[in-house]
């Protein structure tokens, strides 16, 4: 098989990159070691940035976003019983984001690369990335008992923090930035109206909860929980019953409902970066250059800044000939997931308690919630990261 552009997963990066090429009329080949019912179904994340929302409808793939996908103005943070609503076109000059899960983007997605665009290839597991260095690399991959090669002019790894793409960067070439996290976050989705119209992040002694949605009558709630925790030791009860007192806040209008349970599930919790995000006709993007823990809601966005940026600079060189944003591809794209990782850092240590939080550390906790929901210098720099980074980054301010 040849292609142009030989992009390995059919995750969200992987997605929205082959319906960005095949509107620009460039062909590509997408290879998906999962099948169909798999990738729609897995749960992830729930918001999307206003880049993204911009982009999804620049590709033509926001009709049932713009029908089902809930605008979102603004975010509740809690704390000390406290309620207090972050506006984010207020502070942002009417920036917003969208609850629209990630899920339901790629199905999506998927419908309408098996109409229009090019190869998707399910159950068609990468082996290796061969020749990243030469004008035409390889993906060896397996399908139906059987191994092939893509041959391509590019191949973009979009296969996430398991996938095979980032070995084809020789070592000597790749750094990594980690951080693990001594908690993990246990996720539920219940059959219930949300109790609140926009998401609420609590920071409590007893530990974080973020209360999220995925419609009018679906919610979508997290708890942190310790680092390896079994999501089978946590019974619906047990989970409404924690879940009430993180939530607790002193206006008694406020009541969190309960209902069926139809999901859980425990997700670790990590910030990881592999530089360069490039080697040779290889580009990395998503999960498979970088992870954020969830709390900033920022890995989808990333992966479709990631994509974008990619599309763009091809779609660039096939018009010109100038390969330099092709060349700036990594360093472009880093800057914008620094930040990200800059911001979902500060997002999950300002609202989680760690298992070894002493008194001073919370007291700063509270402190740094104290000057967020006071100050609107602080407050603003969260609306920002929250609403999004711009997708081609502000020039640096010459000192
Ligand atoms: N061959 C083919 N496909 C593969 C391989 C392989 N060797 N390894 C992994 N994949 C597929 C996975 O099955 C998955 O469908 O690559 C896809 C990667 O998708 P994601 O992990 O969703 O990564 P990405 O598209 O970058 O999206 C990042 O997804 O996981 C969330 O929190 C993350 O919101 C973020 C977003
Ligand atoms: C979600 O709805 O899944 C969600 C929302 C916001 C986050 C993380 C997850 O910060």
């Amino acid at each position: 098989m040849r292609t142009t552009v030989g992009i390995i997963g059919a995750g969200p990066a992987g997605l929205l990159l082959a319906r960005l090429l095949h509107r620009a009329g460039i062909e590509s080949v997408v290879l998906e070691s999962r099948d169909r019912a798999y990738v729609e179904r897995r749960q992830r994340a729930g918001i999307l940035e206003q880049g993204t929302v911009d982009v999804l409808r620049e590709a033509g793939a926001a009709a049932r976003m713009d029908r089902e996908g809930l605008p979102h103005h603004g975010i509740e943070l809690r704390f000390d019983r406290r309620r207090h609503r972050v506006d984010f076109p207020a502070l942002t000059g009417g920036r917003s984001v969208m609850a629209y899960a990630q899920t339901e983007v790629c199905k999506d997605l998927i419908a309408l690369q098996l109409a229009e665009g090019g190869p998707l290839l399910f159950e068609a597991e990468a082996l290796e990335v061969t020749g990243a260095d030469t004008t035409s690399p390889r993906v060896r991959f397996r399908r139906e008992g059987r191994e092939s090669t893509l041959v391509c002019d590019y191949v973009v790894g979009c296969d996430g923090f398991w996938g095979v793409s980032r070995a084809a960067v020789p070592e000597g070439l790749s750094r990594t930035f980690e951080r693990t996290y001594p908690f993990a976050w246990l996720g539920v989705l219940a059959d219930v109206a949300p109790s609140h119209d926009e998401l609420v992040y609590a920071r409590h002694e007893r530990g974080f909860a973020l209360l999220s949605m995925r419609s009018p009558t679906v919610t979508r709630a997290y708890l942190q929980v310790p680092d390896g925790t079994d999501p089978r030791d946590w019974a619906a009860p047990r989970i409404w019953d924690e879940l009430d007192r993180r939530l607790e806040t002193d206006d008694p209008a406020w009541t969190l409902r309960h209902g069926p349970l139809t999901a859980t599930s425990v997700t670790p919790m990590r910030s990881y970066v592999h530089e360069p995000m490039r080697h040779g006709r290889l580009f990395l993007a998503g999960d498979a250059a970088h992870i954020v823990p969830p709390t900033g809601a920022k890995g989808l966005n990333l992966a479709v800044g990631d994509v974008t940026t990619f599309a763009r600079a091809l779609v660039h060189h096939r018009d010109t000939g100038d390969p330099s944003r092709l060349d700036a591809y990594s360093a472009t794209c880093l800057r914008r997931v620094w930040q990200a990782e800059r911001f979902s850092y500060a997002m999950t240590t300002l609202l989680h308690r760690a298992p070894d939080a002493t008194p001073f550390d919370d007291r700063i906790q509270l402190a740094r919630l104290d000057r967020i929901t006071t100050a609107r210098s602080a407050e603003t720099d969260l609306a920002e990261a929250y609403t999004g980074f711009p997708l081609t980054p502000t020039e640096r301010k010459s000192r």
